[in-house]
């Protein structure tokens, strides 16, 4: 019903037309996410606009309030008896007078010299009043006020300082370093639409119009706002005060607006910029102490201003920028006024430029140019994105970020290629679709080229600064400049190739077919569906714009980026020309789209074929990792054999870069998860890990070493945990060294001193006697320490052992004998970590078989406990034998499951789709595993 409400209201915004201020623009986007919370809100009437804002505010610290007075200049647009204003609920509202200032349309076309002479006039308030369970103001004429009257509306407001959240006008406080005592700071943060708890106004991102803010402040502190000051004077009424006046601003939105009041301490420098760009100032700001820690961050600061400036075109819009970092921030996002931010401490002493940089793209983006309303601030924070790691890749901080874009891209393929993309969950949804969408960006700009695509913004930017846009206008000017590069032929558009990949929840496979005799091959593009089964509806319906982007064997080259040829919402397409039947060819390189690619045998095997040659390194190391995951994730979904899969992992044995390990460490997890229902095969493939991974465990050592990369510590610890996991007893001997300490200590229950990450192999691989004391910890857990550590404890005793001892040991404990500590949500979680291995369901099954009355009775009036027993016992088998098991559970107990009734039908339908993958599937990785291990397996292998 709430989805329903939201769209049709999405499509009424499409049909809106805009305020006069400007041309008037005609509403057309086709980034519609219906998703977005503020998309459905109550829009203002727009019989008038402003035109210009004076605001004054003065924080009362010590009381928790603020008062302040706004002048509102107003342009009429249609005949009116009121003027609607936003105003949230807890402000105070008086308001003083509203005059007219200048003559409206009619007045003027009279007599122009009367029009000249015109008076202000005091106009008549019938009513001034908030409208009841909306957050809106009404002031009611008592005539009606005719088109293009200029009106200027006097209003005195108060509300209160909070001090519990960062947001609207809010206070907060910090020692001082010497006395101890608090000092006081206050400070804004209007996004996404809090300044209307602030002081009434016209809250939405399209009314843009110059404003003057004055704050008053006590002597000592220091006001920053938009501006730079422009004047100080001194308040008559309050001693120790002064006023400080701002320079007018641009145009702004409401929620770009910011002030700060505070005596935190502050370093200043001057950005110079090119001959005829004036200087930047550029302040930051914290405590006294903390001022140096963030030391490094103008230096950040500096070189991505000058990036920007570079990438729009446009330098830095404003004369100054300050930036804080405010003590005790809570809001989880920055503040991102127009020229003053506000990070948290530890968001500005952090080591990688990523958030600093991501702010000042708002700066141009949002603040300069602003999305006109929240349905085309999708787009908006899509391409922030986008330019946000296109600039710290500028930035050369690549050993922290290069993991960019794999793992954002990996994880959109495994969402959008479930059987229900996201589940119902919108935040989860926003946040994919934003992925998918900076990933599009990514892709124009690999196949209109980096030049004509930055161009495209610099026209966007040019176009539409100090205004407001729609999420076409960027698309239309891609378009213009890819047109005038002639990178696009009429009459295709960015906006179709765009949209065809950002208005559905689905990602293509295109599956290559070549004919090795005519050197051509077929292009059939489908639905991606990973997750079995595959029986989404309207599949036929999907078409994309796909991008096919050639490299061949006989002429390696990465670096020519433009399409071959555009599938134009074609299923299927043939191309000519390829190379001779001994040359492999690959398509979609470095994942320029985002869309796996599946081919005929004979490539797979020429490619795996190169990988495990010397030459393997003319792949560039983003596009080897892109072969590996797409091979493994397409025979996962069971379209490409899995032979020819884990060939695909073979290079790894000469491989040292990181990116290109990453996917192999998914492949054991969700492979490993699938077999390890059968004893002899599962075996066979922690064996093969073990060969595959120990050689470069070793040699990387196990602990990290000085001057090292993030990317070299990121694989070590993967390898580690995957190679313990496998039962590699180097790495096991390691874990349970350290854990002795713990068995040891002489109250083992003060604190845990063994890193987390040798807990779960202890469990696993270790002897009841150590599994029994880890027991015994989460038993005798102190409450004064932290819950999150005993909750990784009993994920860990339930999720990882390999020994049906201790699974049957954990549910006679929590279950059966009802043991006190342990409440219903512990016992909840356990039966989820249970479930996740095959010892832990196959010993619950017969835990629950051998146990059944009891265990019933225990949970009569807990049905969601029992439900998930069942669910635990049952769901996750993946072979014939047992799916006869529960089957024959199923007839046997058929009256008594009560409410786990649909857990056990579901559970049985489920198991069917496991059972034929494992039929499918199982005989040819474990012919494939048999071969590896009579080539590879020669040596020890250190197995447990
Ligand atoms: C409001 O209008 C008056 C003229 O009526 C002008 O002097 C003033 O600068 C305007 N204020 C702003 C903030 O634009
Ligand atoms: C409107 O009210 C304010 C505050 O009381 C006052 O300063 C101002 O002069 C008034 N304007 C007119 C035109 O009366
Ligand atoms: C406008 O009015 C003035 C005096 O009221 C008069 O002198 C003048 O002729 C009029 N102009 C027009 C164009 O009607
Ligand atoms: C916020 O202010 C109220 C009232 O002044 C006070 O009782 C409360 O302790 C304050 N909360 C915080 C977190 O400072
Ligand atoms: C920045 O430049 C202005 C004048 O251009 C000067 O007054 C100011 O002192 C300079 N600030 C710093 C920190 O150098």
């Amino acid at each position: 019903m709430m989805v329903l409400g939201k769209f049709i209201l999405v499509a009424f915004i499409a049909e809106f037309t805009v305020i006069k201020v400007g041309a008037v623009r005609q509403k057309r986007s086709i980034d519609l996410i219906a998703a977005h919370s503020l998309i459905s809100q109550e829009r203002l009437p727009t019989d008038t606009a402003p035109s210009g804002y004076h605001l004054f505010l003065r924080p009362d610290f010590e009381s928790g309030y603020f008062e302040g007075y706004v002048v509102i200049n107003v342009t009429v647009q249609h005949k009116t008896y009121e003027i609607v204003l936003h105003a949230h609920k807890d402000l105070q509202i008086e308001l003083k007078n509203a005059t007219q200032v200048a003559p409206d349309d009619e007045e003027l076309k009279k007599n122009s010299t009367e029009a000249d002479a015109f008076k202000p006039q005091l106009l008549t308030i019938e009513s001034a009043e908030k409208v009841k369970k909306k957050p809106l103001y009404q002031i009611s004429f008592g005539s009606p006020i005719k088109p293009g009257a200029q009106l200027q509306v006097y209003i005195q407001f108060s509300g209160p300082l909070f001090n519990d959240t960062s947001e609207g006008f809010f206070r907060s406080s910090y020692p001082d370093i010497a006395t101890k005592k608090a000092k006081w700071l206050a400070a804004t943060h209007m996004r996404p639409n809090m300044a209307r708890s602030v002081f009434p106004c016209y809250d939405e991102p399209a009314y843009k119009v110059p404003m003057v803010i004055s704050v008053a402040r006590p002597k000592h502190m220091i006001a920053t706002s938009n501006m730079p000051v422009e004047k100080t004077t001194e308040d008559p009424r309050l001693k120790d005060w002064v006023w400080d006046t701002f320079q007018k601003t641009p145009p702004i939105a409401t929620y770009s607006i910011g002030v700060v009041i505070s005596e935190l301490s502050s370093l200043s420098y001057n950005l110079t910029g090119k001959e005829e760009v004036p200087d930047i100032s550029v302040t930051i700001w914290a405590r006294p102490d903390f001022i140096n820690a963030i030391n490094d961050s103008t230096i950040k600061i500096d070189k991505t201003l000058k990036i920007l400036a570079e990438i729009w075109g446009t330098p830095y819009p404003l004369p100054k920028i300050d930036i804080y970092a405010l003590p005790n921030y809570q809001a989880t996002k920055p503040a991102d006024a127009w020229g003053l931010i506000l990070f948290k401490e530890s968001e500005l002493s952090g080591r990688g430029s990523w958030h600093i940089a991501q702010e000042l793209v708002y700066q141009w983006l949002g603040a300069l140019a602003t999305p006109f309303w929240w349905s085309d601030a999708h787009i908006n924070n899509a391409l922030v994105r986008y330019v946000t790691a296109y600039t710290t890749i500028q930035m050369q901080e690549n050993e922290t970020f290069s993991n960019w874009p794999m793992t954002m891209l990996y994880s959109i393929y495994y969402e959008f290629s479930k059987r229900y993309p996201h589940g119902k969950n919108t935040a989860i949804k926003q946040d994919s679709t934003s992925a998918k969408t900076e990933l599009v960006f990514r892709m124009l700009n690999y196949t209109l080229g980096e030049e004509t695509f930055k161009r495209g913004l610099q026209r966007f930017m040019a176009d539409r600064q100090y205004k407001t846009f729609f999420g076409d206008d960027i698309w239309l000017c891609i378009t213009e400049q890819a047109r005038f590069d002639e990178k696009l032929p009429v009459p295709i558009t960015v906006n179709e190739i765009a949209a065809s990949w950002i208005t559905k929840d689905r990602l293509p496979v295109l599956t290559v077919t070549r004919n090795y005799t005519s050197n051509t091959a077929t292009l059939t593009q489908q639905v991606y569906l990973r997750e079995r089964p595959h029986d989404v509806p309207d599949q036929d319906k999907y078409l994309w714009w796909i991008p096919v982007v050639l490299v061949r064997q006989d002429k390696l080259d990465f670096h020519n980026s433009t399409p071959f040829i555009w599938m134009r919402s074609e299923r299927e397409i043939q191309i000519e020309g390829l190379p001779r039947s001994d040359s492999f060819v690959i398509i979609n390189p470095e994942e320029i789209g985002p869309f796996p690619v599946n081919y005929d045998a004979k490539n797979w095997n020429m490619l795996s074929n190169f990988l495990n040659s010397p030459d393997r390194t003319q792949i560039p190391v983003t596009t080897r990792a892109k072969l590996l995951h797409d091979a493994w994730n397409l025979a996962f979904a069971g379209n490409l054999s899995f032979s020819i899969a884990l060939d695909m992992t073979l290079f790894l044995k000469d491989e040292r870069d990181y990116l290109a390990w990453d996917p192999v460490f998914t492949l054991i997890d969700h492979i490993g998860k699938h077999i390890d229902s059968s004893p002899t095969i599962h075996k066979k493939f922690q064996n093969y890990v073990r060969l595959l991974l120990s050689p470069l465990y070793e040699e990387l050592g196990s602990e990290p070493k000085e001057g090292e990369g993030d990317g070299t510590s990121h694989l070590r610890s993967s390898l580690k945990i995957f190679v313990c996991q496998a039962g590699y007893s180097p790495c096991i001997e390691e874990a349970q060294a350290a854990y002795r300490k713990w068995m040891e200590a002489k109250n083992p229950d003060e604190g845990n001193p063994v890193a987390n990450q040798y807990i779960c192999p202890v469990f696993k691989w270790g002897t009841m006697e150590e599994w029994e004391f880890g027991l015994q910890r989460v038993l005798n857990f102190p409450s004064f320490r932290k819950q999150n550590e005993r909750t990784y404890l009993l994920k860990t005793l339930a999720g990882c052992p390999n020994a049906p001892e201790k699974i049957e040991k954990l549910l006679t404990v929590t279950v059966l004998e009802k043991n006190v500590n342990f409440s219903d949500n512990d016992i909840y979680l356990l039966f989820s970590m249970i479930s996740t291995n095959a010892n832990g369901y196959n010993t619950t099954f017969e835990f629950l078989k051998k146990n059944w009355n009891a265990i019933k009775k225990r949970f009569e009036d807990k049905p969601y406990l029992w439900n998930s027993m069942v669910t635990a016992a049952t769901n996750s088998f993946k072979t014939e034998e047992g799916l006869d098991r529960v089957r024959a559970l199923y007839v046997e107990k058929q009256n008594e499951f009560g409410t786990a009734d649909f857990v056990i039908e579901k559970a049985l339908v489920n198991l069917k789709e496991e059972v034929r993958w494992s039929k499918e599937n199982l005989p040819v990785i474990e012919k494939w595993l048999d071969n590896y291990i009579s080539i590879y397996g020669s040596k020890n292998s250190m197995g447990r």
